[in-house]
């Protein structure tokens, strides 16, 4: 436990009402954070803030929309009158619009850009500014598959905004790493979220095509992030930065032409 003992530090999550945000902020929490978290999602935050009371932590709960500039100022104003401190921001929120890129509007990819680039970049801004004075810190910005390689099914414009940010957590890292703000992406294949949920009920066979590409055999589930959090956030993870980590259960290794070994599978002739 003490190499990822987090007691006494404060941690910032955004998307926190749900999915990995949620898991995540437990995970920080059961090893001993306190937390400022925040969604648009109000109902789903109040139950993050009080399962992590539960656990013994400090939980305030903050409204805020990650898409306007001002609301972030405004909850980082917060975060100083209730904490005064920032060690660790989680940077999940944030959702993607589908359109086909010959015909998507330009207004669809600027609010995809405002959620996910500018919403993200703010918030790392904000947090780099008091991790800078105080010469420590972690940032961990949720990218996606979607950062490296397509995706297809009309993700034009979230393919563009994750790409964007794998580029500002490498420039961030080489920019404040050396004053001792470490940044980091975590790079996630399908994890089932209600999107997604939404979206398997809608065409069955996209299940079956996302595990083809997938060796381990298996969607993730928002608590398989749990670990890598919890390690970013911990001094265990000094020397990590820039790093641009996948947890896509070997898809980004496999060529998408490879064939996977299941127990069932006949041996090799
Ligand atoms: N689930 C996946 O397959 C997957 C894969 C790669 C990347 N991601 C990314 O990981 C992040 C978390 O995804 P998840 O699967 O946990 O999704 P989720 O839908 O379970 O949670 C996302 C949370 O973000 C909140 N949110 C959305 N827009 C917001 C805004 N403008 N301001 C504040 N909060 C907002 C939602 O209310 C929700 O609580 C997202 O950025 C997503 O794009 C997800």
């Amino acid at each position: 436990m003490s190499l990822f003992d987090l007691t006494g530090t404060v941690a910032l999550v955004s998307g926190a009402a749900s999915g990995m945000g949620r898991a995540a902020s437990l995970a920080l929490a059961e090893h001993g954070a306190d937390l400022l978290i925040c969604d648009i999602n109000a109902e789903g935050l109040r139950e993050t803030a009080d399962a992590i009371c539960a656990i013994g932590r400090r939980a305030v709960a903050v409204s805020c929309n990650v898409s306007e500039p001002e609301a972030i100022r405004k909850m980082f104003a917060t975060l100083d009158t209730e904490f005064g401190r920032i060690d660790f921001l989680g940077n999940f929120a944030g959702e993607g619009l589908l359109g086909n890129p010959e015909d998507i509007s330009l207004e669809k990819v600027h609010q995809v850009f405002d959620n996910l680039v500018f919403g993200r970049f703010i918030m790392c801004q904000e947090a780099g500014r008091r991790m800078l004075s105080a010469g420590r810190g972690s940032i961990l910005n949720i990218g996606s598959l979607a950062s490296v390689s397509s995706l297809g099914r009309g993700h034009i414009a979230y393919s563009m905004a994750m790409g964007a940010v794998v580029q500002m957590t490498r420039e961030l890292s080489t920019e404040w790493s050396g004053h001792g703000v470490r940044v980091n992406s975590i790079l996630p294949a399908q994890v089932v979220n209600p999107g997604l949920l939404k979206r398997m009920m809608a065409d069955p066979s996209l299940e079956e095509q996302w595990l083809r590409g997938i060796p381990r055999g298996r969607l993730g589930q928002p608590n398989d992030i749990q670990g890598l959090v919890v390690l970013l956030a911990s001094d265990a993870s000094s020397w990590i930065t820039g790093a641009i980590i996948a947890m896509d259960g070997g898809n980004l290794a496999a060529n998408a032409g490879a064939t996977m070994r299941h127990a069932a599978s006949p041996p090799l002739q």
